[in-house]
């Protein structure tokens, strides 16, 4: 029997890069994995990518600037494809700016889809999860809100909310069988490094910082996902995780 055979994992932002490596991962050890994201286009390719002779991947497009919205589209996939039992709140968005030029609205913005759509799409799921006993909560956090990266004052702002809520979360459904960790991963070369000037400096920069000398991919992303989302793992929770390959140390 394979490890996620009979489990149903829900996946935001999953047809991003580290998204598509998780939900391929989770397919292949037989979950029924359930992908949102904003982009239609993108989840179309995520449909493509996955070969599906484990599990099973089914998607939906929803997008988290509203996150009314996107819990109330959450609850309408429940009751049309039934419960979730596991939660990957990965969705994210990134834009720079100084911190004195920071718009007021875009920074709302970015803590919507990031932090508060997370909020609500985990309240959704956690109904079913209560009645079941178990269930799984990963929050995508960031080692930026560790370090304090220059420039990104809504997008690390957003990732320490995430890092409190795992733990609030943590308390409150931990009697019911429930886990709640975070997820910091450090630097990959999805799209969201894309949004660093100078690839081949932010590259040596990178490795410079890091213990571990090779970039990480986002197989090593799924593979500390895999970990926390695992029956076994049910003493573990509101913990934050930095996949980093050793840069932060705390
Ligand atoms: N790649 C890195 O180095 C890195 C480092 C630290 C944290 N992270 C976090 O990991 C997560 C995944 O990042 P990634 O590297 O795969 O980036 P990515 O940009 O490839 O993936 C993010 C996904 O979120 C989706 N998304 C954006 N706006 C949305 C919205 N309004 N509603 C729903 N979905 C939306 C995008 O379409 C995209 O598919 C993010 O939360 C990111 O902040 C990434």
């Amino acid at each position: 029997m394979k490890r996620f055979e009979g489990r149903r994992i829900l996946v935001t932002g999953a047809a991003g890069g580290l998204g598509t490596a998780l939900c391929a991962r989770l397919v292949a050890e037989g979950a029924h994995v359930i992908g949102t994201d904003v982009s239609a286009k993108k989840l179309a390719g995520l449909e493509a990518s996955i070969a599906s002779n484990a599990g099973t991947l089914t998607t939906a497009c929803i997008d988290q600037s509203d996150p009314k919205a996107a819990g109330q589209a959450v609850k309408t996939v429940i009751a049309t494809q039934g419960k979730i039992d596991s939660l990957v709140n990965n969705a994210g968005i990134y834009p720079k700016a100084t911190a004195e030029e920071q718009d007021v609205d875009e920074m709302r913005n970015v803590i919507d889809v990031n932090a508060i759509a997370a909020t609500s799409i985990m309240g959704a799921v956690v109904p079913d999860m209560r009645r079941a006993g178990f269930g799984r909560i990963i929050n995508v956090s960031s080692i930026t809100f560790s370090l304090g990266f220059a420039e990104l004052s809504a997008y690390v702002a957003s990732k320490g909310a995430l890092i409190g809520l795992a733990r609030v979360w943590a308390r409150e459904l931990g009697p019911d069988g429930i886990t709640v960790n975070c997820i910091s991963p450090g630097a990959f070369q999805t799209d969201a490094e894309k949004i660093h000037p100078d690839p081949e400096g932010y590259n040596r920069f990178v490795l410079d910082q890091q213990s571990i000398k090779r970039r990480g991919t986002p197989e090593d992303f799924a593979h500390a996902a895999a970990f926390l989302l695992d029956a076994e793992s049910g003493f573990v929770t509101g913990q934050n995780f930095l996949i980093d390959g050793g840069w932060v140390m705390q």
